[in-house]
């Protein structure tokens, strides 16, 4: 059973949320009284006498933890590869420039595996790597797109580097990460195309939204295949050539700030167990590698604004409201908000660095 209650919202938020959606151009008009549904509390009530705190909440029942729960009637799949929209590399970033800036920041001479680069994160941290001079190989399930955006980031650096006598070279290959024979193979190919491998950032990765009771099983371990085997695998293969060669490396597992908060309204407890467990697996490695100068960390992005959130958020607008409220910035993120960071964590710069994660949430989880 569930009740409802209105709240109306004050004129300046209003105005800063609909500006942010018109630029999502979401479907839906925003209106200036938000109905929010809150559903009843399952357990029975507690009978004893209230303190005086507890005989204002009973004022506000309908009202009492609303907002730091999940909804079971938010249901989100992964969408099919026919329905997952392509991204865009980012225009203008990439150019020569002047200004100073520390050289240990630059990624020259180095070889980056980028999982899941054909789309989204992965895309834009295969950019990044580009732009701060290193070889990239893109892995992806859908190797026709990673073909494509592997040709796009080589024109890119050339219309804005023009004259430039190195182009860093951009390859991409088809590999199920969560497949161990997948990713063994598409290593060896890789180190056969570009000689080596320096660098490797795992994005491949996808959340759903189920309730967990409702969670259909086989979904939940395609999830943690992806997201948990597939990072697993591609950091012990990498880390294996890296002993091999015996030279030092670094890399960076996209986690989310999921792996550290539950995030609400949507439920999503396999996706954020999952992200958790990349975390420690960062932290495990990194200390099990560190004797072979292999460094391990992770960027925990918080709500970024990819082509695939865009599009879910186009179809569930009360979703973008809900969560820009939660975080301080007032904003999601964009892909390229992760340049920097992953160019730090690949980079000498951040050479003592190791076992960390990063952040890269507007502040969403120090609230
Ligand atoms: N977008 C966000 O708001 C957000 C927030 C926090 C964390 N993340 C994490 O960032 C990572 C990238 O997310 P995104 O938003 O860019 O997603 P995306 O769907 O835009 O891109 C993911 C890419 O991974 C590829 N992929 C999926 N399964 C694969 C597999 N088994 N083997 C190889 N490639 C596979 C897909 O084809 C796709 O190109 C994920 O791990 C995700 O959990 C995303």
């Amino acid at each position: 059973m569930f009740t409802s209650r209105v709240i109306a919202r004050s004129p300046k938020l209003l105005s800063a949320t609909a500006s942010r959606i018109t630029s999502l151009s979401l479907s839906k008009p925003i209106y200036s009284i938000r109905p929010i549904t809150c559903s009843t509390k399952l357990y029975k009530e507690d009978k004893r006498t209230p303190s005086a705190a507890g005989r204002a909440l009973d004022n506000e029942k309908s009202h009492e933890g609303s907002f730091g729960r999940t909804d079971k009637t938010i249901r989100i799949e992964h969408p099919d590869e026919s329905d997952h929209p392509p991204s865009k590399p980012i225009q203008g970033r990439g150019g020569l420039h002047f200004k100073r800036t520390l050289a240990s920041f630059t990624l020259e001479g180095g070889v980056a595996v980028v999982t899941g680069g054909a789309r989204g994160l992965g895309l834009v941290m295969s950019q990044a790597c580009v732009i701060s001079g290193a070889d990239v190989a893109i892995v992806d399930l859908n190797k026709e797109e990673g073909d494509r955006q592997a040709q796009e980031l080589m024109r890119h650096f050339q219309e804005e580097n023009p004259g430039a006598e190195i182009i860093p070279k951009v390859t991409a290959h088809y590999c199920d990460v969560s497949d161990h024979v997948s990713v063994k193979r598409v290593v060896a190919d890789i180190v056969k195309d570009h000689g080596k491998i320096d660098h490797l950032v795992t994005s491949a990765g996808f959340t759903e939204n189920f309730d967990a009771i409702a969670y259909p099983p086989d979904r939940m371990k395609k999830l943690w295949g992806v997201d948990v085997d597939g990072t697993y695998f591609f950091a012990c293969e990498v880390a294996r050539h890296l002993m091999e060669r015996k030279v030092k490396g670094s890399m960076v597992m996209i986690g989310s700030m999921s792996g550290a908060i539950v995030n609400v309204p949507q439920p999503q407890a396999p996706y954020n167990a999952a992200k958790a467990a990349v975390r420690h697996l960062a932290s495990s490695l990194a200390v099990e590698w560190a004797h072979a100068g292999i460094r391990v960390n992770v960027i925990a992005p918080g709500y970024m604004l990819t082509a695939l959130t865009g599009k879910i958020l186009d179809d569930n607008p009360e979703l973008f409201k809900h969560w820009t409220s939660l975080i301080p910035q007032g904003k999601m993120g964009q892909p390229e908000d992760l340049m920097g960071a992953v160019t730090y964590l690949l980079s000498e710069a951040s050479g003592y660095v190791t076992g960390a994660e990063l952040r890269v949430d507007g502040g969403y989880t120090i609230t």
